[in-house]
C-alpha cells in the first residue's frame, strides 16, 4: 500500500473517530424498589405506578435542565413495555434529554433492573415545555445539556 493511500485512512479514521468512540449520555440516578403497594393483579409491577415514577423522573430532570420548576409534561410517545418486574426487583430509570427546542426539551427514556440489566421499558420521546408563571409556554434559551459544575460556575 503506498503512502499517500495509508495517510488517507487515517485521515478518514480520525474524522469518524467520534462516532466510533460514541458512549451514551443516559444517566440512571433513580432507584426503585417493587413494594406488593406497587404490583398489579398479576403479581407485575404495575405500569401505572413505572409511568408516575418516569413522569416525576423526567419533570425533575426537565427543571434542572431548563432551570425552572414551571415544566409541564407535554406529549409521550409509545411506551414498550419490555419485561416485567416483579416484588422485590430493583428498578432503575435513566433519562436522556435528546433535544431543545425553543421553548420545550425532549428526552428519551430507559428502565431496566438494577441488577441483571434486563430492558424493562423504553420511550423514545417524552416532551415536556417550559411556562411562564400565567402557564403559557416561555423560551428557555437553552440549547444543550449541562451538568451541576457548569451550572455553579
Ligand atoms: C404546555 C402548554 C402550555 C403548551 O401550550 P401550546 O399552546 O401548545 O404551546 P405551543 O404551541 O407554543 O407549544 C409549546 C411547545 O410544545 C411543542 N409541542 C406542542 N405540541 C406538541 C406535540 N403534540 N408533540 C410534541 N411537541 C409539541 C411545540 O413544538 C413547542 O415547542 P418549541 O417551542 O420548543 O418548538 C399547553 O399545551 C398545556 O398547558 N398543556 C397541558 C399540560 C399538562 O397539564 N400536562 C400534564 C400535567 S404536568
Amino acid at each position: 500500500m503506498d503512502v499517500q493511500r495509508l495517510f488517507k485512512i487515517i485521515e478518514l479514521r480520525a474524522a469518524f473517530e467520534p462516532l466510533f468512540f460514541y458512549t451514551p449520555t443516559m444517566n440512571f440516578h433513580t432507584r426503585k424498589w417493587v413494594k406488593p403497594e406497587d404490583l398489579n393483579p398479576n403479581e407485575t409491577l404495575f405500569g401505572g405506578r413505572m409511568l408516575a415514577w418516569i413522569d416525576e423522573e423526567a419533570v425533575i430532570y426537565a427543571i434542572v435542565q431548563l432551570e425552572n420548576k414551571h415544566v409541564v409534561t407535554k406529549y409521550i410517545s409509545e411506551i414498550d413495555f419490555i419485561s416485567a418486574p416483579r416484588q422485590g426487583d430493583i428498578v432503575e430509570l435513566g433519562i436522556e434529554a435528546t433535544a431543545f427546542g425553543r421553548t420545550s426539551i425532549t428526552m428519551r427514556c430507559e428502565v431496566r433492573n438494577k441488577l441483571t440489566r434486563e430492558p424493562i421499558l423504553k420511550i423514545d420521546k417524552l416532551v415536556f415545555v417550559n411556562l411562564d408563571a400565567d402557564g403559557k409556554a416561555l423560551p428557555h434559551g437553552k440549547t444543550e445539556i449541562t451538568y451541576v459544575k457548569d451550572r455553579l460556575d
